[in-house]
């Protein structure tokens, strides 16, 4: 008998209020969709495979999920009539029968690995569903857990149709909840529309339970977990709980940030310890940074690898593609993209680079720019060890500086220039003595005598 477990992630809500083109399940949160968060926590969850339910339509939902479990399953709920409705819309893509169902909302994704798993373990025996529930401080819009004399779960009452007393109840209903999947179909079945909302609430499977002299229990979680995304002020509620989270957690692994309010990583960067980092950096998907390498303020870093000591900013860009060596210095207002750039290079001072090997120790005077793309190819640029760009120099790529080579400042590179040698592209300077004088002499006369 198959006795898995699976997740349900129900993902299948019109979500109007977030206005928006995009699926609710696919906007970002710290660089990644709700519906990663929510896959990248429940991957981890033993024993259990997951099945996500879209609406009509929804396909570049399920694509999106595929990048991140590619043999998920999927099953459509044709019409939005509620979460219990939903869940039943998933009982065809199960083929366990007996095990834990585990649901959970796509919309809901600062719940933690623990949580769900301290569900699944109380979902036990006779123990036939477990809700996840919170105190809450501004209970309003949830749904409410009510208890009996023994503190036993007897129902859930949506905020819609509560009592006055179940509306004074500060203990809600955080959404995610476990079935025993031996009664999974059963507890469904009696679901019913007969309610304010006019749909199948996935809560009322407490009472049917009760009813059937199963048990019922909840887990407690922090209100901050449970926080859902239901419009864009929701979304930004969440990314700044994220982002408290994701700073705690590389502060806890040994990295110095100057300001963490206003530093902003991605659920994927990885911070190696002893890594500075000031404020107002922005830390964009892809990242890594590694030991002892100090990123200073107003950096914006993509797509990039950073290592051992190197010095990064203010105020650089590094985009997607920068593989930045170790003790290399990048200085303010510089971009690089696509670039290698080798132990101990110096990048200090406005300049692109884009395309590129810098190789050891050269040094990239300020200014410099590698002139990489013709409108249509981007070319490629190629710096040898212990090069000496002069200042202001443009390098027009595909173009070759060898070892050791200087160009001069100002020069327009356009040809390959040779190890040791220097290359001079700039008419010479020619002087006329006492010239500037004679141009004063003569326009004397316009100056306006001061007042
Ligand atoms: C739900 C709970 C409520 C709880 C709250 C916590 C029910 C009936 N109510 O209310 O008790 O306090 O979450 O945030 O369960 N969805 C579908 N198909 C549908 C309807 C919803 O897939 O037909 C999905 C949505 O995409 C979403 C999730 O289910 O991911 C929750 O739906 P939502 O309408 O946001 O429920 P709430 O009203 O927030
Ligand atoms: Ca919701």
């Amino acid at each position: 008998m198959n006795t898995e477990n699976v997740t349900i992630i129900l993902a299948a809500g019109k979500s109007t209020r977030m206005k928006s083109s995009l699926p609710k399940a696919l906007h970002p949160i710290a660089g990644r969709t709700m519906l990663g968060h929510v896959l990248s926590t429940v991957a981890s969850l033993e024993n259990s495979s997951p099945v996500l339910v879209i609406g009509p339509g929804m396909e570049t939902v399920a694509d999106h999920a595929r990048e991140w479990v590619p043999a998920i399953a999927t099953a459509i709920q044709q019409n939005q009539r509620g979460t219990g409705d939903a869940v039943k819309a998933a009982l065809l893509a199960i083929a366990s029968k007996a095990g834990v169902a585990l649901i959970v909302f796509g919309d809901t994704p600062l719940v933690r690995h623990e949580t769900l798993s301290d569900m699944i373990k109380a979902c036990t025996g006779n123990t036939a569903v477990v809700v996840l529930g919170f105190v809450s401080a501004n209970p309003a819009p949830y749904g409410r857990l009510v208890l009996d004399a023994q503190k036993n779960l007897t129902k859930i009452v949506e905020a819609k149709d509560a009592t006055p007393e179940e509306f004074a109840i500060d203990l809600c209903n955080g959404g995610a909840m476990a079935i025993r999947i031996e009664h999974l179909a059963s507890l469904l079945d009696k679901l019913s529309d007969g309610n304010k909302a006019g749909e199948f609430y996935l809560t009322d499977v407490v009472a049917h339970a009760r009813a059937a002299q199963l048990g019922c229990t909840v887990v407690i979680a922090p209100e901050a977990d449970i926080q859902g995304v239901n419009s864009r002020a929701d979304l930004s509620a969440v990314e700044a709980e994220m982002q408290r989270r994701l700073r705690a957690k590389v502060m806890a692994d040994g990295v110095t940030l100057s300001d963490p309010d206003t530093i902003y990583l991605s659920a994927d960067t990885v911070i190696g310890q002893d890594v500075t980092i000031g404020q107002n950096v922005v830390i964009a998907n892809g990242v890594t940074i590694a030991s002892g390498a100090v990123i200073k303020p107003f950096t914006h870093l993509e797509g990039a690898t950073i290592a051992e000591g190197a010095l990064i900013g203010p105020f650089a860009r590094i985009r997607p593609g920068s593989e930045i060596g170790r003790d290399v210095h990048i200085g303010n207002f510089v971009e690089t993209k696509k670039a290698k750039i080798e132990t101990g290079a110096k990048v200090n001072h406005l300049t692109y680079i884009g395309d590129a090997r810098i190789g050891e120790r050269a040094n990239i005077g300020a200014g410099t720019i590698t002139c990489n793309y013709d409108g249509f190819n981007k070319h490629f640029t190629d710096i040898g060890k212990g090069a000496f760009i002069g200042s202001n120099s443009s390098l027009v790529a595909p173009v070759k500086i060898g070892d050791g080579a200087y160009t001069g400042s100002g020069s327009v590179i356009t040809k390959d220039v040779a190890p040791d040698a220097l290359a001079v592209e700039r008419n010479k300077q020619f002087e006329k003595a006492g010239w500037a004088a004679g141009f004063r002499a003569r326009f004397q006369h316009l100056k306006k005598a001061p007042k």
